[in-house]
């Protein structure tokens, strides 16, 4: 098996439509998951240095290399610049600790994480205020550190740069102040979320989507109940349509979610450190939905956000924060 379908991104790079997702993952479940990941013919792997476990998949990724078993070529190694780092003079610093953590010369592709900014302390630990909320940085200025993010690009330790979690305005402004476009802005893109205005911009200005929590992120409940937040969160995989669909392409409603993106010409990144469950969602190219079952499933749309960022309590104190989440409603 592996993922057969490509994006073309608008640099003429190619991504795998399907990536490995590694959030929430320990460096033990990370090092066995992408290790699986790689041998059942993954070669998209997203992640970023807020999920803690570069060092142990860049440990993977240099045995599959070393051992001559993938051609670096034939990877596509994501990763992110994350909330902390967020200012122009730390974007190339902050790659650099990415690479050698991942053991990697480049990556295919770096992206902005959050367009918001957080102060942390020398030790590495986020700043709180009385409240307890994180302390956030309002200088964070987009243009400016794109104009670092570019940089990456000519000097070779990029491929390719993008945003994550950005709006259509935050990439309209992108848009018309950068040397090199934006090739993809990763955001949060399933069924109950499908956020078409900001789809439809990117895919018209040529900024490929990658839909994160493709599934519906049923983790993110530990992360939640970490920060003490109650919420019911919707099982996407249960919902009787989408089961009914499954049942009929002898399919599991996974990856009839997956189907549904990818047919969309988006890119999807499902998370699993389950052998069973990281197969079968890279097993999604050998059945098609009927124009009737896209058309059920692009009617589901609820504007649920899953991943919206209550769990980091205060960053809706910053301008460059666009979600509404508990706090700010
Ligand atoms: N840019 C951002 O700000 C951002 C935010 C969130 C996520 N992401 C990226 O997107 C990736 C995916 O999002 P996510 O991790 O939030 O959620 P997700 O991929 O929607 O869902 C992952 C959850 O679903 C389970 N699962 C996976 N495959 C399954 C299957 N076939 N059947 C049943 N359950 C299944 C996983 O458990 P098991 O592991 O036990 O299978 C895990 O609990 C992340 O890992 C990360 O790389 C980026």
């Amino acid at each position: 098996m592996a993922c057969t379908k490509f994006l073309t991104l608008n640099n003429g790079e190619k991504m795998p439509v399907i990536g490995i997702g590694t959030w929430q993952a320990s460096d033990e479940e990370i090092e066995t998951a992408v290790d699986l990941a790689l041998e059942a013919g993954y070669r998209h792997i997203d992640t970023a240095p807020v999920y803690g476990n570069e060092k142990a998949i860049g440990r993977v990724l240099k045995r599959w290399l070393d051992e001559g078993k993938v051609k670096r070529e034939d990877l596509y190694i994501v990763t992110k610049l994350p909330p902390i780092a967020n200012r122009p003079h730390e974007v190339e610093p902050t790659i650099r600790a990415s690479l050698s953590d991942l053991q990697l010369d480049y990556v295919d592709m770096y992206l902005i994480h959050t367009p918001f900014t957080v102060f942390i302390n020398e030790d590495g630990s986020f700043q709180f205020d009385a409240e307890g909320r994180v302390k956030v940085d309002k200088s964070t200025n987009h243009i400016a550190t794109w104009a670092e993010m570019e940089k990456l690009v000519e000097s070779g330790l990029a491929k390719s740069i993008g945003v994550s979690n950005f709006s259509k305005e935050q990439v309209a402004r992108l848009l018309n102040n950068c040397k090199i476009r934006p090739a993809n802005n990763q955001i949060e893109h399933h069924v109950y979320l499908q956020q078409r205005d900001l789809v439809d911009y990117c895919k018209a200005e040529n900024v490929a989507i990658t839909a994160y929590s493709p599934l519906g992120s049923k983790g993110i409940a530990k992360f939640n109940e970490a920060a003490g937040l109650v919420r019911e969160l919707p099982d996407l995989m249960d919902i009787e349509e989408v089961k009914e669909i499954a049942t009929a392409h002898g399919k599991t409603p996974a990856q009839v979610l997956l189907r549904w993106i990818i047919d969309n010409d988006l890119v999807a990144i499902p998370k699993s450190t389950n052998a069973v469950r990281l197969k079968q969602n890279l097993d999604v190219f050998d059945f098609e939905l009927s124009a009737e079952e896209v058309e059920k499933l692009s009617a589901m749309d609820k504007n649920i956000r899953i991943c919206d960022f209550s769990f980091f309590r205060g960053v809706e104190q910053h301008p460059e924060f666009t979600f509404k989440n508990q706090f700010t409603d």
